[in-house]
């Protein structure tokens, strides 16, 4: 039987509705939550994503302030950034659009970014947190993710998880988060042996690659969920998913379509955990 495709497109709308309304209480306490987003150079998909960043915040009612950088802005120049947004009362969350330009080390950004204020979850501070299943700032592709497979009503406890992909951003705190609701959970990357022989064990496969059409029909069993947070622009202008879609919904119980899938509650989470931030500081 064909897959039921999920669209996260629908699921983040309705989160937003939700997000709109803790906007409007948030304001009668007088505040507004504010969101700002610091882009270094001139990457074209990370300006995209920026753009995208800003509208939907704007759309919320969230204040979006976009700092644009120029490509041979220095580590100091943009720790000094940081530190003033950490500063700034009406900043409730700060994201650095990475990747950032050679002769800055990424680390050291976000080591500079407050815990409080770090609405990426990429804080060691919120990554620690994460592990030891503590309240903290997640991630927001795989809170995202999280949502979409609860929006199945599969229970997820004792379930195999299997994750392709070890980035800092989705595949190892994306497996920590399925983790943390009590599944077992197999974590491949690009040394795995014979990779398919563990995506044929997943309940719930994940796949974070950026390779289009990374995992076949036979790398998947029989009624998995399949997630797909490929997002791989090619040069005709249409966007890949890491997954065969066409063969693995004939496979599958569910599967996320790109686009429509993923991306869209990326953002949405971002705007929730900018909420999030906004609440810290009434509390
Ligand atoms: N670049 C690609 N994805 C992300 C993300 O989730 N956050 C930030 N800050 N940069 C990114």
């Amino acid at each position: 039987m064909a897959a039921e495709i999920i669209y996260g497109n629908k699921i983040a709308e309705k989160i937003r509705e939700h997000i709109k309304m803790d906007v409007k209480r948030l304001h009668n306490q007088g505040i507004t939550p504010g969101l700002a987003v610091i882009i270094v150079g001139d990457n074209p998909a990370s300006k995209t994503y920026v753009r995208m960043k800003q509208r939907a915040s704007e759309k919320v009612g969230i204040l979006s302030r976009v700092i644009e950088m120029s490509k041979e802005t220095t580590q100091e120049q943009l720790v000094q950034k940081v530190v003033e947004l950490n500063e700034d009362p009406t900043i409730h969350g700060i994201l650095v659009q990475l990747p950032l330009p050679k002769q800055i080390d990424e680390k050291v950004i976000i080591e500079t970014i407050s815990p409080d204020k770090d609405v990426d979850g990429f804080h060691p501070s919120n990554i620690g947190r994460l592990l030891t299943n503590q309240e903290c700032f997640v991630p927001c592709t795989p809170l995202g993710i999280l949502q979409l497979v609860k929006e199945t009503g599969i229970t997820i406890a004792g379930k195999h998880v299997v994750v392709v992909g070890r980035s800092n951003i989705v595949g190892k705190p994306v497996g920590q988060l399925f983790l943390n609701e009590n599944a077992t959970v197999t974590y491949c990357h690009s040394a795995t042996k014979d990779l398919y022989q563990h995506t044929k064990q997943a309940d719930i496969l994940i796949v974070a690659v950026g390779k289009p059409n990374f995992i076949e029909g036979d790398g998947v069993k029989d009624g998995a969920v399949v997630i797909d947070v490929g997002n791989t622009y090619l040069e005709n202008g249409k966007v890949f998913g890491d997954v065969h879609f066409n063969q693995i919904k004939e496979i599958a119980s569910y599967i996320t379509p790109v686009p429509k899938g993923v991306g869209p509650m990326t953002i949405t989470m971002l705007l929730q955990n900018t909420i999030k931030g906004a609440e810290k500081t009434i509390r």
